[in-house]
């Protein structure tokens, strides 16, 4: 159980680009590194308004002279200082997490990087090539993967209680955007124009995120090609799609469906995975994320609930607050940026035994995320043909 002792003797001097006052994700990023005392936040160019940035910036308990205009300013000043930053969170709109993250690398620092990590799988091979050679971790925030129930579904999968897993049926499908919003939101705008995002919307912005859960459950499994139909049901959104089905086949015969969308009206987040064995299956919503459905064939249906003394280790291990009080979003990424700073402190330390048995969203997850993307885009467009995953 976690219990506010820290989990590291040092708090890591930590940096933010982006996560302004006017951001959508700038503040649980905070939130979550703050919470356990592993990370200080020290310096920033929190927006791309300057002023704005700094302003904000200092309203946070940062000193003025550490809230920087743009983020080489940040790399540069911070790399003068005997207190300088160690490490840095990116979170700002998509088409900038390439060169961010690639000049904080070669500035020495550790990395959180929103999703996607870039656009290309040339630009994922190069940014896991830098983080080897630089010694760095880069930590990408697949928010809900640091929640227990996570970890119990990985367990049970990896202890054979489904037997071998045949079908992974996962979604996300809000219907926030079930109209063009675009024209009066500024952070849904820059999410519909490829110049910020790249070759796709909901399957990037979306889908990557039920991908990652999924993987995580049944790390074993690999895609061996996939096929994907993709829509802009707002029509103006062309050609990034705010609909899109993906079905995916696996090396060891398991098959795979992924339903992402915008414009599912009437449903909030509809975030779902179903791994589904030869014996039984688990089922994991966000919208209820403290159960963990539990269906053995031919017995009634459990529930099993975060907390509780049934659970396996890896899923008491990051409780908060003891069963029947709900932990949610916030609390799991607490657990990942806990995650990330432990294993920033092994990769300081050199200590590759820890860090090879270590989990965490790694680059690699980040890399695989936009390998994805970039494999789904080809198939619709080459008029939805199974592509073989490269
Ligand atoms: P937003 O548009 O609400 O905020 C972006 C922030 O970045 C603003 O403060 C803006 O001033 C700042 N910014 C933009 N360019 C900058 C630059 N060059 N240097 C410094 N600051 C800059 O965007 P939102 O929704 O907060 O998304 C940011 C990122 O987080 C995106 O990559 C998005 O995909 C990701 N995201 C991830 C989520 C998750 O669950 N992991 C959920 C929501 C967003």
């Amino acid at each position: 159980m976690i219990n506010g002792i820290k989990p590291l003797e040092r708090s890591l001097r930590w940096g933010m680009v982006g996560g302004g006052g006017t951001s959508q994700i700038g503040y649980i990023h905070r939130s979550a590194a703050l919470r356990d005392g592993t990370f200080t936040l020290v310096a920033g160019a929190f927006d791309i308004d300057a002023a704005r940035g700094r302003a904000f910036g200092e309203r946070l308990g940062v000193a003025g002279d550490r809230c920087y205009s743009d983020y080489q300013t940040l790399f540069q000043e911070e790399a003068k200082r005997p207190d300088g930053i160690e490490a840095v969170s990116i979170a700002t709109p998509n088409n900038t997490h390439y060169a961010i993250c690639r000049a904080a690398l070669e500035a020495g620092l550790h990395v959180v990087c929103e999703k996607p990590l870039c656009f290309t799988s040339e630009q994922a091979d190069a940014l896991v090539a830098l983080s080897r050679k630089q010694n760095k971790i880069v930590g990408v925030t697949y928010g809900y993967s640091g929640h227990q129930m996570i970890q119990q579904a990985r367990q049970m999968v990896a202890n054979g209680d489904l037997g071998e897993i045949r079908i992974v049926n996962m979604q996300f499908s809000h219907g926030f955007h079930h109209r063009a919003v675009e024209q009066d939101s500024p952070s849904t705008r820059w999410r519909v124009d490829p110049k910020f995002v790249g070759p796709s919307y909901v399957l990037g912005d979306l889908a990557t995120h039920p991908l990652f859960l999924a993987e995580t459950m049944v790390p074993a499994l690999k895609i061996r090609r996939l096929m994907c139909s993709r829509q802009s049901f707002v029509q103006s959104r062309a050609p990034l799609e705010d609909n899109a089905f993906v079905l995916m086949e696996y090396d060891n015969g398991a098959v795979g469906s992924m339903w992402t969308s915008a414009v599912n009206s009437g449903a909030m987040h509809s975030q779902k995975v179903r791994i589904v064995g030869e014996k039984a299956s688990l089922e994991w919503w966000d919208e209820h994320p403290n159960q963990l459905r539990y269906e053995v064939q031919g017995q009634p249906a459990q529930i099993l609930d975060r907390g509780m003394p049934y659970l396996v280790d890896t899923a008491l291990e990051e409780d908060r607050i003891g069963a029947g009080h709900p932990e949610g979003l916030f609390e799991a990424w607490s657990n990942l940026y806990r995650r990330f700073a432990i294993a920033m402190d092994a990769s300081d330390r050199g200590d590759t035994d820890f860090l090879a048995q270590f989990w965490y969203p790694d680059v690699h997850a980040g890399a695989m995320g936009v390998r994805w993307v970039e494999n789904c885009v080809r198939s619709a467009d080459s008029g939805s043909a199974w592509v073989e995953f490269i």
